[in-house]
């Protein structure tokens, strides 16, 4: 894939949310309160969630306590989030970064409990981007923390069609999407505890998807 790809997509991501306020609604997902009953068992408190959106997902961390720090590289998609943060009287749990995650995370080593990412690993990042995200998760969770994300994987209808960008890389209606396969997902459990890996669909598609579950050794 191209740099090129990677603007588009940022471009893409700010001017859909804005045609769209809270187009993933309101209600959390259900990875997201899957992770959350995980999350509340290891005892976390402090929780990022990369490619947060409109927070339908942060939100609902928050309305259950946890300190949650939100990342997404859509400042829209902030805003709308600490609107609704506000008027749901969850603000003082919560933080938003506008951060892309081809970069490094703004986050100390081993300062967070867990980290949470819906189809958020397999937008229009390269494999070895890929790689550099997960290894820099590590960075950051503490010893015995918690990595839960999903991604669209290679049994999902939109598999190999639309506009082909390499690295298993396809563009539908104007979003890119990387497809994973098995042999990635456990690549990037090397140096986890790979936990769980549950296929399950979203979506009037449907969306194929993984909800992986990961932790850091001790
Ligand atoms: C499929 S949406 C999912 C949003 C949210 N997780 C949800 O399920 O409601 C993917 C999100 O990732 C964000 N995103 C895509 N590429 C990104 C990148 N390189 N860095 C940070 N955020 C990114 C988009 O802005 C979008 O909010």
């Amino acid at each position: 894939m191209t740099a090129d790809l990677g603007q588009a997509q940022h471009t893409h991501w700010q001017s859909v949310y804005q045609a769209n306020p809270h187009m993933y609604g309101d209600q959390p997902s259900e990875p997201a309160q899957y992770a959350a009953e995980v999350f509340a068992a290891e005892g976390a408190t402090g929780v990022l969630e990369l490619g947060a959106g409109h927070g339908r997902d942060s939100l609902s961390f928050a309305r259950r306590g946890f300190s949650v720090r939100a990342l997404d590289f859509s400042p829209e998609a902030l805003e709308q989030l600490r609107v609704r943060a506000r008027q749901d009287g969850v603000s003082d749990h919560l933080t938003t970064t506008v951060h892309d995650v081809r970069a490094p995370i703004p986050l100390p080593d081993g300062s967070v409990d867990g980290v949470f990412a819906h189809m958020l690993l397999c937008m229009a990042l390269s494999t070895a981007e890929i790689h550099a995200l997960v290894a820099d998760v590590r960075r950051v969770l503490r010893p015995g923390g918690t990595l839960i994300y999903t991604v669209r994987y290679t049994g999902d209808a939109h598999y190999g069609t639309g506009i082909a960008h390499g690295d298993d890389i396809y563009e539908h209606g104007g979003f890119a999407v990387h497809f994973f396969d098995s042999a990635l997902v456990d690549a990037l459990a090397q140096q986890w505890e790979l936990r769980e890996v549950h296929a399950f669909e979203e979506g009037e598609l449907p969306r194929r998807l993984w909800r992986v579950r990961q932790t850091k050794p001790r």
